[in-house]
Protein backbone atom coordinates (compact mmCIF):
# COMPACT_ATOMS: atom_id res chain seq x y z
CA UNK A 1 0.00 0.00 0.00
CA UNK A 2 2.99 2.68 0.97
CA UNK A 3 4.42 4.14 -2.84
CA UNK A 4 7.97 2.88 -2.72
CA UNK A 5 9.47 6.93 -2.10
CA UNK A 6 7.55 6.85 1.20
CA UNK A 7 8.83 3.52 2.17
CA UNK A 8 12.29 4.64 1.15
CA UNK A 9 11.86 7.88 2.97
CA UNK A 10 10.31 6.53 5.94
CA UNK A 11 13.35 4.09 6.92
CA UNK A 12 15.63 7.06 6.33
CA UNK A 13 13.48 9.36 8.93
CA UNK A 14 13.83 6.60 11.13
CA UNK A 15 17.54 5.66 11.13
CA UNK A 16 17.28 9.34 11.50
CA UNK A 17 15.54 9.32 14.65
CA UNK A 18 13.00 11.26 13.54
CA UNK A 19 9.61 9.55 14.27
CA UNK A 20 7.02 9.82 14.67
CA UNK A 21 6.87 11.39 11.01
CA UNK A 22 4.11 12.59 8.23
CA UNK A 23 5.48 11.57 4.83
CA UNK A 24 3.94 12.78 1.72
CA UNK A 25 3.79 11.75 -1.41
CA UNK A 26 3.32 14.80 -3.80
CA UNK A 27 3.70 12.98 -7.11
CA UNK A 28 0.55 10.65 -5.67
CA UNK A 29 -1.11 13.88 -4.97
CA UNK A 30 -0.62 15.01 -8.36
CA UNK A 31 -1.46 11.98 -10.24
CA UNK A 32 -4.60 12.04 -7.69
CA UNK A 33 -5.78 15.86 -8.28
CA UNK A 34 -5.15 15.70 -12.19
CA UNK A 35 -7.57 12.74 -12.33
CA UNK A 36 -10.20 14.76 -10.55
CA UNK A 37 -9.39 17.53 -12.70
CA UNK A 38 -9.87 15.66 -15.74
CA UNK A 39 -12.77 14.20 -14.23
CA UNK A 40 -14.36 17.25 -13.35
CA UNK A 41 -13.70 19.44 -16.57
CA UNK A 42 -16.56 21.09 -18.36
CA UNK A 43 -19.33 19.94 -15.48
CA UNK A 44 -18.19 22.08 -12.43
CA UNK A 45 -15.07 24.37 -10.79
CA UNK A 46 -13.20 22.58 -8.09
CA UNK A 47 -12.22 24.78 -4.90
CA UNK A 48 -10.34 22.87 -2.54
CA UNK A 49 -11.48 22.43 0.83
CA UNK A 50 -8.21 23.97 3.05
CA UNK A 51 -9.22 22.49 6.60
CA UNK A 52 -9.22 19.35 5.14
CA UNK A 53 -5.11 19.96 5.07
CA UNK A 54 -3.73 23.74 4.78
CA UNK A 55 0.33 22.87 4.53
CA UNK A 56 1.57 25.12 2.56
CA UNK A 57 2.95 22.32 0.41
CA UNK A 58 0.26 20.86 -0.47
CA UNK A 59 -1.52 24.01 -1.24
CA UNK A 60 1.15 24.99 -3.82
CA UNK A 61 1.03 21.72 -5.23
CA UNK A 62 -2.69 21.81 -5.67
CA UNK A 63 -3.34 25.07 -7.50
CA UNK A 64 -2.72 23.61 -10.84
CA UNK A 65 -4.99 21.56 -10.77
CA UNK A 66 -7.86 23.16 -8.77
CA UNK A 67 -10.48 26.46 -9.86
CA UNK A 68 -9.63 27.82 -6.19
CA UNK A 69 -9.48 27.26 -2.64
CA UNK A 70 -12.44 26.95 0.07
CA UNK A 71 -11.34 28.72 3.52
CA UNK A 72 -13.08 29.02 6.79
CA UNK A 73 -11.46 31.22 9.32
CA UNK A 74 -8.90 34.32 8.23
CA UNK A 75 -6.01 32.44 9.16
CA UNK A 76 -7.13 30.03 5.79
CA UNK A 77 -7.21 33.17 4.15
CA UNK A 78 -4.50 35.01 5.40
CA UNK A 79 -2.47 31.46 4.17
CA UNK A 80 -3.58 31.26 1.02
CA UNK A 81 -3.09 34.95 0.39
CA UNK A 82 0.21 34.39 1.11
CA UNK A 83 1.11 31.43 -0.64
CA UNK A 84 -0.93 31.91 -4.22
CA UNK A 85 -1.72 35.66 -3.89
CA UNK A 86 -4.08 35.06 -7.56
CA UNK A 87 -5.75 32.00 -6.18
CA UNK A 88 -9.71 32.38 -6.56
CA UNK A 89 -11.07 31.98 -3.10
CA UNK A 90 -14.24 31.37 -1.53
CA UNK A 91 -14.78 32.41 2.43
CA UNK A 92 -17.43 30.11 3.90
CA UNK A 93 -17.58 28.90 7.73
CA UNK A 94 -20.07 30.44 10.81
CA UNK A 95 -19.19 32.70 12.86
CA UNK A 96 -17.02 35.28 10.68
CA UNK A 97 -16.13 37.93 13.06
CA UNK A 98 -15.91 41.71 12.20
CA UNK A 99 -11.88 41.93 11.85
CA UNK A 100 -12.30 38.44 9.18
CA UNK A 101 -14.95 40.65 7.25
CA UNK A 102 -12.02 43.18 7.32
CA UNK A 103 -9.24 41.39 6.51
CA UNK A 104 -12.17 39.69 3.20
CA UNK A 105 -11.91 43.69 2.49
CA UNK A 106 -7.92 43.93 2.57
CA UNK A 107 -6.74 40.75 0.94
CA UNK A 108 -10.10 39.75 -1.44
CA UNK A 109 -12.29 37.11 -1.75
CA UNK A 110 -14.19 35.48 -4.77
CA UNK A 111 -16.77 34.98 -3.45
CA UNK A 112 -18.18 35.54 0.55
CA UNK A 113 -20.60 32.73 1.91
CA UNK A 114 -22.94 34.82 4.03
CA UNK A 115 -24.42 32.09 6.92
CA UNK A 116 -27.06 34.50 8.68
CA UNK A 117 -29.29 37.67 8.44
CA UNK A 118 -27.27 38.96 11.01
CA UNK A 119 -23.85 38.60 9.25
CA UNK A 120 -24.63 39.98 5.95
CA UNK A 121 -26.14 42.98 8.17
CA UNK A 122 -22.53 43.16 9.49
CA UNK A 123 -21.10 42.96 6.16
CA UNK A 124 -23.66 45.57 4.86
CA UNK A 125 -23.16 48.07 7.28
CA UNK A 126 -18.78 47.88 5.94
CA UNK A 127 -20.21 49.92 2.93
CA UNK A 128 -17.73 47.59 1.34
CA UNK A 129 -18.44 45.99 -2.48
CA UNK A 130 -18.72 42.38 -1.87
CA UNK A 131 -19.67 39.40 -3.90
CA UNK A 132 -21.83 36.86 -2.19
CA UNK A 133 -23.39 33.20 -2.05
CA UNK A 134 -25.80 32.92 0.56
CA UNK A 135 -25.63 29.47 2.27
CA UNK A 136 -28.94 27.47 2.48
CA UNK A 137 -29.79 25.00 4.28
CA UNK A 138 -32.86 24.29 2.85
CA UNK A 139 -34.39 20.83 4.53
CA UNK A 140 -33.65 18.19 1.30
CA UNK A 141 -34.62 14.32 0.92
CA UNK A 142 -31.00 12.87 1.17
CA UNK A 143 -28.91 15.45 2.68
CA UNK A 144 -27.24 14.65 5.61
CA UNK A 145 -28.71 15.35 9.48
CA UNK A 146 -25.39 16.61 10.50
CA UNK A 147 -24.69 19.33 8.23
CA UNK A 148 -28.27 20.40 6.93
CA UNK A 149 -31.46 20.54 9.53
CA UNK A 150 -29.69 19.23 12.32
CA UNK A 151 -26.86 22.08 12.34
CA UNK A 152 -26.47 25.63 12.66
CA UNK A 153 -25.31 25.79 9.58
CA UNK A 154 -26.53 28.60 6.50
CA UNK A 155 -30.09 29.97 7.06
CA UNK A 156 -33.65 28.30 6.19
CA UNK A 157 -35.82 30.01 4.56
CA UNK A 158 -37.10 32.27 6.98
CA UNK A 159 -33.22 33.54 7.16
CA UNK A 160 -33.17 33.72 3.57
CA UNK A 161 -35.88 35.65 3.10
CA UNK A 162 -34.20 37.89 5.72
CA UNK A 163 -31.43 38.26 3.45
CA UNK A 164 -33.81 38.94 0.51
CA UNK A 165 -34.77 42.56 2.29
CA UNK A 166 -31.45 43.00 3.35
CA UNK A 167 -30.22 42.88 -0.36
CA UNK A 168 -32.53 45.48 -1.05
CA UNK A 169 -31.25 48.30 0.03
CA UNK A 170 -27.46 47.36 -0.03
CA UNK A 171 -26.38 47.57 -3.74
CA UNK A 172 -22.74 47.59 -2.86
CA UNK A 173 -23.45 43.91 -2.12
CA UNK A 174 -23.45 41.05 -5.90
CA UNK A 175 -25.56 38.13 -4.86
CA UNK A 176 -24.16 35.26 -7.53
CA UNK A 177 -26.27 32.57 -6.21
CA UNK A 178 -26.67 29.61 -3.45
CA UNK A 179 -24.22 27.61 -1.20
CA UNK A 180 -25.42 24.28 -0.22
CA UNK A 181 -22.83 22.33 1.37
CA UNK A 182 -25.61 19.27 2.45
CA UNK A 183 -23.76 15.98 3.34
CA UNK A 184 -20.37 14.65 4.81
CA UNK A 185 -18.35 11.42 3.69
CA UNK A 186 -20.83 9.79 0.89
CA UNK A 187 -19.00 7.10 -1.32
CA UNK A 188 -21.84 6.95 -3.84
CA UNK A 189 -21.79 9.62 -6.73
CA UNK A 190 -24.95 9.04 -8.26
CA UNK A 191 -26.87 9.60 -4.57
CA UNK A 192 -25.07 12.59 -4.53
CA UNK A 193 -25.44 13.96 -7.56
CA UNK A 194 -29.21 13.36 -6.43
CA UNK A 195 -28.59 15.59 -3.81
CA UNK A 196 -27.29 18.23 -6.41
CA UNK A 197 -30.24 17.88 -8.41
CA UNK A 198 -32.73 18.53 -5.57
CA UNK A 199 -30.47 21.53 -4.49
CA UNK A 200 -30.80 23.02 -8.10
CA UNK A 201 -34.72 21.76 -8.27
CA UNK A 202 -35.33 23.94 -5.34
CA UNK A 203 -32.96 26.89 -5.68
CA UNK A 204 -33.58 27.99 -8.91
CA UNK A 205 -36.94 28.46 -8.72
CA UNK A 206 -36.15 30.52 -5.09
CA UNK A 207 -33.49 32.68 -6.78
CA UNK A 208 -36.00 33.48 -9.48
CA UNK A 209 -38.71 34.07 -7.68
CA UNK A 210 -36.85 36.20 -4.65
CA UNK A 211 -33.70 37.45 -6.27
CA UNK A 212 -34.51 37.41 -10.17
CA UNK A 213 -31.99 40.34 -11.03
CA UNK A 214 -29.50 37.51 -10.75
CA UNK A 215 -27.36 36.44 -13.75
CA UNK A 216 -25.33 33.58 -14.09
CA UNK A 217 -26.68 31.96 -11.39
CA UNK A 218 -24.24 29.89 -9.15
CA UNK A 219 -24.69 26.77 -7.04
CA UNK A 220 -21.90 26.03 -5.24
CA UNK A 221 -22.52 22.17 -3.86
CA UNK A 222 -20.08 22.11 -1.05
CA UNK A 223 -17.64 18.91 -0.47
CA UNK A 224 -18.32 15.79 1.17
CA UNK A 225 -17.00 13.05 -1.23
CA UNK A 226 -16.19 10.09 0.90
CA UNK A 227 -12.89 8.72 1.53
CA UNK A 228 -13.24 4.86 2.38
CA UNK A 229 -11.06 3.98 5.26
CA UNK A 230 -11.89 0.32 5.39
CA UNK A 231 -11.11 0.11 1.25
CA UNK A 232 -7.94 2.38 0.70
CA UNK A 233 -7.57 1.44 -2.63
CA UNK A 234 -10.85 2.73 -3.55
CA UNK A 235 -11.88 6.22 -5.06
CA UNK A 236 -14.99 8.37 -5.10
CA UNK A 237 -16.24 7.66 -8.33
CA UNK A 238 -15.56 11.38 -10.21
CA UNK A 239 -16.68 10.12 -13.36
CA UNK A 240 -19.87 9.54 -12.60
CA UNK A 241 -20.47 11.94 -10.40
CA UNK A 242 -19.09 14.70 -13.15
CA UNK A 243 -21.46 12.79 -15.82
CA UNK A 244 -24.30 12.89 -13.79
CA UNK A 245 -23.64 16.52 -12.68
CA UNK A 246 -23.05 17.61 -16.86
CA UNK A 247 -26.73 16.03 -17.75
CA UNK A 248 -27.72 18.22 -14.93
CA UNK A 249 -26.45 21.16 -16.15
CA UNK A 250 -27.63 20.16 -19.60
CA UNK A 251 -31.09 20.24 -18.49
CA UNK A 252 -31.03 23.31 -16.66
CA UNK A 253 -29.81 24.75 -20.16
CA UNK A 254 -32.87 23.28 -21.93
CA UNK A 255 -35.27 23.69 -19.13
CA UNK A 256 -33.83 27.41 -20.18
CA UNK A 257 -34.52 27.31 -23.70
CA UNK A 258 -37.59 26.32 -23.58
CA UNK A 259 -38.50 29.58 -21.08
CA UNK A 260 -36.67 31.59 -23.71
CA UNK A 261 -38.80 29.77 -26.47
CA UNK A 262 -42.18 30.42 -25.25
CA UNK A 263 -40.96 34.47 -24.14
CA UNK A 264 -41.20 33.66 -20.58
CA UNK A 265 -38.55 35.84 -18.48
CA UNK A 266 -36.49 36.29 -21.07
CA UNK A 267 -34.26 39.19 -21.39
CA UNK A 268 -31.94 40.91 -19.12
CA UNK A 269 -32.57 40.83 -15.33
CA UNK A 270 -34.87 37.76 -15.61
CA UNK A 271 -32.44 36.07 -13.89
CA UNK A 272 -32.78 33.07 -16.51
CA UNK A 273 -30.58 34.43 -20.06
CA UNK A 274 -27.10 32.54 -18.75
CA UNK A 275 -26.27 28.86 -17.70
CA UNK A 276 -26.06 27.95 -14.12
CA UNK A 277 -22.69 27.82 -13.01
CA UNK A 278 -21.55 24.17 -10.59
CA UNK A 279 -19.10 24.39 -8.03
CA UNK A 280 -17.74 21.80 -5.46
CA UNK A 281 -15.64 21.85 -2.44
CA UNK A 282 -13.99 18.42 -1.88
CA UNK A 283 -11.34 18.63 0.90
CA UNK A 284 -10.86 14.98 2.14
CA UNK A 285 -11.37 13.21 -1.23
CA UNK A 286 -8.41 15.10 -2.89
CA UNK A 287 -5.75 14.85 -0.02
CA UNK A 288 -6.50 12.10 2.56
CA UNK A 289 -4.76 9.21 -0.26
CA UNK A 290 -1.46 10.52 -0.25
CA UNK A 291 -0.17 11.46 3.47
CA UNK A 292 1.27 8.37 5.64
CA UNK A 293 1.79 8.95 9.86
CA UNK A 294 4.87 6.90 10.49
CA UNK A 295 6.42 5.62 13.63
CA UNK A 296 7.82 2.71 15.20
CA UNK A 297 6.41 0.40 17.64
CA UNK A 298 8.23 0.94 21.64
CA UNK A 299 6.30 -2.29 23.29
CA UNK A 300 4.04 -5.65 22.39
CA UNK A 301 2.06 -6.72 25.82
CA UNK A 302 -0.38 -8.74 26.23
CA UNK A 303 -3.01 -8.06 29.52
CA UNK A 304 -6.17 -9.49 30.19
CA UNK A 305 -5.97 -11.46 27.05
CA UNK A 306 -5.44 -9.04 24.64
CA UNK A 307 -2.32 -8.24 22.92
CA UNK A 308 -1.72 -4.21 22.38
CA UNK A 309 1.77 -2.82 20.19
CA UNK A 310 2.15 0.77 22.04
CA UNK A 311 3.01 2.93 19.72
CA UNK A 312 5.24 6.31 19.41
CA UNK A 313 3.30 9.57 19.31
CA UNK A 314 -0.38 8.42 18.92
CA UNK A 315 -4.27 9.97 18.11
CA UNK A 316 -2.50 13.42 19.29
CA UNK A 317 -0.75 13.69 16.15
CA UNK A 318 -3.74 11.43 14.01
CA UNK A 319 -7.10 11.95 15.44
CA UNK A 320 -8.67 10.65 12.74
CA UNK A 321 -9.40 7.37 13.62
CA UNK A 322 -10.67 8.67 17.06
CA UNK A 323 -12.90 11.31 15.58
CA UNK A 324 -14.47 9.30 13.05
CA UNK A 325 -14.35 5.87 15.05
CA UNK A 326 -12.93 3.85 12.46
CA UNK A 327 -9.52 1.92 12.01
CA UNK A 328 -6.74 3.94 10.31
CA UNK A 329 -5.24 1.71 7.53
CA UNK A 330 -2.07 1.14 8.11
CA UNK A 331 1.09 -1.46 6.39
CA UNK A 332 4.09 -2.52 8.81
CA UNK A 333 7.82 -2.02 7.44
CA UNK A 334 9.55 -5.09 9.40
CA UNK A 335 13.05 -3.83 10.45
CA UNK A 336 16.15 -5.94 11.46
CA UNK A 337 14.72 -5.98 14.79
CA UNK A 338 15.36 -8.10 17.99
CA UNK A 339 12.99 -9.61 19.96
CA UNK A 340 9.97 -11.61 20.41
CA UNK A 341 7.41 -11.80 16.85
CA UNK A 342 4.04 -11.27 17.56
CA UNK A 343 1.91 -12.98 14.73
CA UNK A 344 -2.14 -12.85 15.38
CA UNK A 345 -4.34 -9.61 16.54
CA UNK A 346 -3.36 -6.67 18.34
CA UNK A 347 -4.61 -3.06 18.93
CA UNK A 348 -2.31 -0.24 17.92
CA UNK A 349 -2.48 2.31 20.77
CA UNK A 350 -0.45 5.67 21.27
CA UNK A 351 1.48 6.75 24.08
CA UNK A 352 -1.15 9.09 26.09
CA UNK A 353 -2.89 8.08 28.96
CA UNK A 354 -6.40 7.45 27.50
CA UNK A 355 -8.39 4.66 26.82
CA UNK A 356 -9.29 6.42 23.43
CA UNK A 357 -5.83 6.49 22.29
CA UNK A 358 -6.47 3.73 19.54
CA UNK A 359 -5.46 3.91 16.14
CA UNK A 360 -6.90 0.56 14.91
CA UNK A 361 -8.17 -2.04 17.06
CA UNK A 362 -7.92 -5.83 16.35
CA UNK A 363 -5.91 -5.83 13.76
CA UNK A 364 -4.02 -9.41 12.12
CA UNK A 365 -0.13 -8.75 11.85
CA UNK A 366 2.50 -11.41 11.50
CA UNK A 367 5.79 -11.01 12.80
CA UNK A 368 5.56 -7.55 14.44
CA UNK A 369 8.23 -6.96 17.06
CA UNK A 370 9.68 -3.92 19.03
CA UNK A 371 11.49 -1.20 16.08
CA UNK A 372 9.29 -2.24 13.26
CA UNK A 373 7.99 0.67 11.70
CA UNK A 374 4.08 0.90 11.39
CA UNK A 375 3.26 3.59 8.68
CA UNK A 376 -0.83 4.90 8.86
CA UNK A 377 -2.47 5.64 5.09
CA UNK A 378 -5.23 8.12 4.05
CA UNK A 379 -3.28 10.42 6.85
CA UNK A 380 -3.49 13.30 4.34
CA UNK A 381 -6.60 15.03 5.99
CA UNK A 382 -8.21 15.79 8.51
CA UNK A 383 -4.99 13.81 10.49
CA UNK A 384 -2.44 16.36 11.85
CA UNK A 385 -4.40 19.70 11.62
CA UNK A 386 -7.25 18.46 13.88
CA UNK A 387 -5.21 16.64 16.35
CA UNK A 388 -4.92 17.58 19.89
CA UNK A 389 -0.71 18.38 19.55
CA UNK A 390 0.07 19.65 23.30
CA UNK A 391 -1.95 16.83 25.26
CA UNK A 392 0.93 15.25 27.52
CA UNK A 393 3.42 17.82 25.82
CA UNK A 394 4.85 14.59 23.67
CA UNK A 395 7.23 15.81 21.32
CA UNK A 396 6.17 17.12 17.61
CA UNK A 397 6.18 14.46 14.57
CA UNK A 398 8.18 15.89 11.87
CA UNK A 399 7.27 16.64 8.15
CA UNK A 400 8.54 15.32 4.93
CA UNK A 401 7.64 16.02 1.41
CA UNK A 402 8.48 13.59 -1.20
CA UNK A 403 8.74 15.03 -4.64
CA UNK A 404 10.56 14.36 -8.26
CA UNK A 405 10.44 11.74 -10.24
C1 LIG B 1 -18.58 24.47 3.74
C2 LIG B 1 -17.72 23.29 3.55
N1 LIG B 1 -17.22 23.02 2.33
C3 LIG B 1 -16.43 21.96 2.10
C4 LIG B 1 -16.09 21.10 3.12
C5 LIG B 1 -15.18 19.93 2.82
O1 LIG B 1 -15.79 18.74 3.08
P1 LIG B 1 -15.04 17.34 2.75
O2 LIG B 1 -13.70 17.42 3.32
O3 LIG B 1 -15.91 16.34 3.43
O4 LIG B 1 -15.04 17.20 1.27
C6 LIG B 1 -16.58 21.33 4.42
C7 LIG B 1 -16.25 20.42 5.53
O5 LIG B 1 -16.68 20.53 6.64
C8 LIG B 1 -17.40 22.46 4.63
O6 LIG B 1 -17.90 22.73 5.85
Amino acid sequence: MVAESVRVRAVQVAAGGDLPAYVYDLPGLRAHAGAVQAAMAGSAQVFYAVKANPAAEILRTLWPFVDGFEVASGGELALVRELLPDAPVAFSGPGKTDAELALTRELGVHRLHVESPGELARLIATGARQDILLRANPDLPGADIRQAADSPFGMDPDGLATCVRLLRDAPWITLHGIHAHLTWDRHDAPAMAELARRVAAWALPWLREHLPAVTEPELDLGGGMGVDYGAPHTRFDWPAYSAALSSLGSELESDLESDLESGLESGPGSGRDRPVRLRIEPGRSLTAYDGWYVTDVLDVKRTHGRHYAVLRGGTHHLRTPVARGHDQPFTVIHRASAGPALTGTVTLVGQLCTPRDVLHRDAEVTGLRVGDLVAFGLAGAYAWNLSHHDFLLHPKPSFHYVDGP
